[in-house]
């Protein structure tokens, strides 16, 4: 089977750790690299718990570097207290893991996309799961990788639902605005995959059993890992029922688009007082031919029958 090069851009979080799993897990993927991003904890300590996943699925060969470590029009980041509470102070819901035997990279993050897009163009997946900044400082180094990339799926953004950070922006939006609006105004053609359907998209006790049932050390520290974030979920959001797989789902889109139903539409991401982070069509662009398709209805259960029998797979031979 010929495999996909991606690329994943995490704010490494305990979803992104599941998007991480699930590119591994996923039989037709060539994970080459990851780049860390500021957002659910610093990015340093993005790009650590990324090293920290890996090792434990696993692997010390998939090359980690250190992006943005705050917004394109700040000159610092603070971590909201609400992401600690979510995700944990560490970021992995309090979960202890080994340090990681080998140092992130030392090159650029915006370097290593760029010249990856030029080496692997269409046969290229970025999906970004954090705020926009890294990729738009590579679109602005280099604009030329807007075309040439495969494909760009991206979670973040909500078009038929109010936002989880404020009525109107969700939070990797809410991080950095002006980049996103930046990307999605851009010539590069993306997948929108938003709290529109990652608040369809749940996880359950129920399957974090199966993988604490696996007896493996992948499976435990996993099934730890995500009970942190469905206890946070039911605390913050009692009615959902589960915790949202938003980064992992926007892998799978990447991967599989038929898991969704789209609208093709031209976006763009207000940064005005009153709408900062709202994610809406662009006016500016209604008889273009559109670059954004925006994920508006999942088939959630295949979804989730596709999730669990690559991670529990994945789970079973990492001992
Ligand atoms: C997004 O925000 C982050 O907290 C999660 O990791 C996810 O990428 C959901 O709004
Ligand atoms: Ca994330």
């Amino acid at each position: 089977m010929a495999k996909r090069k991606m690329i994943l851009d995490l704010d490494t979080g305990i979803d992104d750790s599941l998007a991480i799993a699930y590119a591994l897990g996923a039989p037709d993927v060539d994970l080459i690299g990851i780049m860390s991003s500021y957002g659910n904890v610093y990015v340093e300590d993005g790009a650590v718990n990324a090293l920290k996943i890996l090792e434990l699925l696993g692997h010390t060969d998939i090359p980690v570097y250190v992006g943005e470590s705050h917004s394109s029009t700040s000159d610092h980041f603070d971590r909201m207290q609400v992401s600690a509470n979510i995700h944990g102070e560490n970021g992995i819901g309090q979960v202890e893991l080994p340090d990681p035997s080998r140092p992130v990279e030392k090159g650029s993050a915006i370097d290593f996309l760029i010249d990856s897009v030029h080496k692997y163009g269409k046969d290229l997946t970025l999906v970004p799961t954090g705020p926009m900044t890294n990729l738009a400082a590579a679109l602005k180094k280099a604009p030329e990788i807007a075309t040439e990339i495969g494909n760009m799926t991206f979670m973040g953004g909500a078009l038929t639902l109010p936002g989880n950070v404020t009525f109107v922006a969700e939070a990797n939006i809410n991080q950095d605005a002006e980049a996103a609006d930046a990307v999605l105004t851009s010539p590069m053609h993306s997948t929108m995959v938003g709290l529109d359907v990652t608040l369809r998209t749940l996880l359950t006790r129920k399957e974090t059993q199966q993988w604490r049932d696996l007896g493996t050390v992948a499976g435990e520290k996993f099934a730890d890992i995500v009970d942190y974030y469905i206890d946070a979920y039911r605390q913050f959001n009692d009615n959902l029922g589960g915790c949202a797989l938003h980064d992992p789902l926007a892998v799978g889109v990447a991967l599989d688009p038929s898991f969704v139903q789209t609208l093709d539409l031209n976006m763009r991401v207000k940064y005005g007082k009153e709408d900062y982070g709202r994610t809406i069509g662009d006016e500016n662009r209604l008889n273009e031919p559109t670059n954004v398709k925006v994920a508006v209805q999942v088939d959630k259960d295949r979804y989730l029958k596709v999730f669990m029998d690559y991670l529990t797979t994945l789970f079973k031979n990492n001992k």
